[in-house]
């Protein structure tokens, strides 16, 4: 019964429950409907979702994964950035952005010395779509909530979408990612800016003024200019 499985998940992770695996884990608690909501303040920790996400079935992708894709990164970090979901690498090592993809994305934090100490990197949907497809609006629903909780644990100061899935599901924004990207939009007390996805600049790899790349490269010099502004202002 739903009620009956909200009151188990805050027993479940009481603050006193132990981060890896959590005493007493019984994955039978796990809302497997994905009606049922995670609430917020479920999770202590990344490693108690770690724990839960792999034991989770509120959408079908579960039955394929090999690793849920919880997180990498600064769990304190003042940057967050949101992808779209695991590929086949990123499934086999449980890390988001490990391939091509990512290996870019850390250049382009690296040219403006960002490091894995500045920015906490996730996704929308925690388990692979097969074959690579886009994550469908059901499975996005279902995983929201983990999202959710990320951002609540974190608590950054600056969240980056990469690509229209994270910008629709956190922003609600159905623009095309050229429209808005580069843009800051304030949303309960964090700043958040679409960028594109790693992935599409891979496909664009002209670095002339006005390409994908060198969009990139503006956007993400203005995302470490706010960042030392807002160190600044302590
Ligand atoms: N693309 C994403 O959106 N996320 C990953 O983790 C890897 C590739």
């Amino acid at each position: 019964m739903a009620s009956q499985d909200q009151i188990s998940l805050f027993e479940l992770f009481s603050p006193s429950s132990e981060p890896s695996p959590p005493e007493g884990f019984n994955p039978d608690l796990i809302p497997t409907d994905a009606k049922v909501p995670i609430p917020a303040g479920t999770y202590q920790t990344m490693e108690q979702m770690r724990v839960h996400c792999n034991q989770c079935f509120r959408c079908a992708l579960g039955e394929n994964r090999t690793n849920a894709v919880i997180g990498r990164g600064n769990v304190k970090a003042p940057i967050m950035i949101v992808g779209e979901g695991p590929g086949q690498n990123e499934d086999e090592t449980g890390l988001p952005f490990v391939g091509k993809a990512g290996q870019l994305l850390d250049k382009i934090l690296a040219s403006v010395k960002l490091t894995e100490n500045d920015v906490y990197i996730c996704n929308v949907v925690k388990c692979r779509p097969p074959g690579n497809r886009d994550p469908q609006p059901a499975e996005i629903e279902a995983c929201k909530g983990y999202l959710l909780e990320q951002i609540r644990l974190v608590n950054p100061k600056i969240i980056l979408l990469t690509g229209k899935y994270a910008m629709l599901t956190l922003l609600g924004i159905k623009q095309g990612i050229t429209k808005v990207r580069g843009q800051w939009v304030e949303r309960d007390g964090r700043l958040y800016m679409p960028i594109f996805h790693p992935a599409y600049l891979l496909r664009n790899q002209s670095r002339e003024k006005g390409s994908p790349k060198w969009l990139m490269w503006q956007d993400i010099q203005e995302v470490r200019k706010k960042l030392d502004e807002m160190e600044w202002d302590g």
